[in-house]
């Protein structure tokens, strides 16, 4: 970083040439598109209309649609002068195309919004004028606020949206109800100011914006969240995974892999189906069995043997799924990645028993938690070297790790 925030005080961007006759936009909105080349259309002149009063000029911000929507643009600015039409072919994704369309934004406020119409264009003076006014460097488009709305989503989906806001509000702490609001305002000051430090992977570019900017002043402005008519989402299954990564990368990621988050995460579902099934097959009596191979652990506890061996069926699958979905195994593969994962596995469990063992000898802790939390404690530590070791032979043989950026 370059640490120069103060020195933004005095110096005003550099005027950007604007065609002639045309007037410099107070606004600029930036609409990201995949496949709405039905949407695009409608939304154009529900923005004229709104903006009636600011001028402004709309950036359309698309990933060479397969659907032509970038066509369809292009063939209405040929006669519509403030319309701009960003065809990408690399490095696709919403926050990376919304970031790219901000790039070359000229007005003085940038403003964002889904091209679905799923976000309601009408209240888009007022959050131009907050941002314009300098009564707010941000302001959202907010469905948690006063007036604001989801529309008809169903229960299990505005679970996993309420559960997402409270993370962001709890562990990032940014002042927004709706911090994963794709409908927002910026100014341009604020947008120099935090653009280049912003990780363009995932959909939470407002996050990223107030994330990473604790001196933004945000204002908020509610709507009700429309149904989508035409085309379809294109936030699905891996929009949990890559927000918890990105909300990882804003409180820890100096310090620890991100992914290493996630892997910790699952490690934890691992070890309480560990203590799960140990307890229940406990109760259930499993007996004690003698393989002969080693007097000194004979004989072992078969409920041992079938939590560890159920864990770490679960974690293969969870990280596989989860954890690693990027470089996952799929098909006829899974078999020699699961027998792989299965032997790092039992090489972790080793590590875990022999650190366990030797704490216990050594009787560390012992005088100050007395026995029964020493051996809690021991077995912590041997399950935590465990995973950092699990970690290790996991993403340099298995899952392996692609390139930092
Ligand atoms: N260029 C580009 N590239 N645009 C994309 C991409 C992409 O990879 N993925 C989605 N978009 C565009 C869509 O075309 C649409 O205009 C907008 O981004 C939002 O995508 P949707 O697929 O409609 O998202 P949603 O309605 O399910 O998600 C809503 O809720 C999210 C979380 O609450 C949106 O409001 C998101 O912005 C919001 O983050
Ligand atoms: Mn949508």
């Amino acid at each position: 970083m370059t640490g120069t925030e103060a020195s933004h005080d005095v110096v005003a961007p550099e005027p950007v040439a604007v065609p002639e006759g045309a007037v410099h936009p107070v606004v600029s909105v930036v609409t990201p598109t995949y496949n709405e080349a039905e949407n695009i259309p409608l939304l154009i002149p529900r923005l004229h209309e709104a903006l009636a009063e600011v001028p402004h000029e709309i950036i359309v911000a698309d990933d060479d649609s397969p659907d032509g929507t970038w066509a369809v643009a292009e063939e209405i600015a040929e006669k519509d002068p403030t319309v701009r039409v960003m065809r990408r072919f690399h490095d696709p994704g919403l926050s990376a195309a919304v970031l790219d369309g901000m790039s070359i934004a000229r007005g003085e406020v940038i403003a964002v919004i889904d091209a679905d119409l799923q976000h309601d264009e009408s209240i888009l003076p007022r959050m131009v004028e907050a941002v314009r006014s300098g009564e707010a460097d941000v302001c959202v488009g907010s469905r948690s606020t006063v007036g604001g709305g989801y529309g008809d989503w169903t229960a299990s989906r505005r679970f996993v949206s309420w559960v997402a806001t409270l993370i962001a509000r709890l562990l990032l702490r940014v002042p927004v109800s709706d911090p994963m609001s794709g409908y927002f305002a910026v100014s341009r000051r604020a947008y120099e100011e935090t653009a280049g430090r912003i990780n363009p992977q995932g959909f939470k570019i407002l996050l990223e914006f107030v994330g990473r900017n604790r001196d933004l002043r945000v204002k908020e402005v509610g709507y009700e969240f429309a149904n989508r008519i035409h085309g379809e989402t294109k936030l699905s299954r891996s929009v949990i995974r890559s927000y918890l990564l990105g909300v990882a990368e804003l409180r820890v990621g100096r310090q620890i892999d991100p992914q290493f988050v996630l892997y910790v995460l699952v490690g934890l579902v691992g070890l309480a189906v560990n203590s799960l099934a140990f307890t229940a097959a406990e109760a259930l009596g499993f007996p004690l069995v003698t393989t002969g191979l080693n007097e000194a652990l004979d004989p072992i506890a078969s409920s041992f043997l079938f939590s560890v061996q159920l864990s770490i069926v679960v974690l293969f699958v969870l990280n596989n799924e989860f954890t690693f979905w990027e470089q996952r195994y799929r098909g006829w593969k899974l078999l020699p990645a699961f027998a792989v994962y299965e032997v790092m596995s039992l090489v972790g469990t080793g590590v875990h028993v022999a650190v366990f063992t030797y704490l216990q000898h050594s009787g560390f802790l012992l005088s100050l938690l007395g026995e029964g939390a020493t051996r809690v404690a021991h077995n912590l530590m041997g399950y935590v070297v465990a995973l950092v070791v699990n970690w290790y032979l996991n993403t340099t043989y298995l899952w392996r790790r692609r390139q930092l950026r």
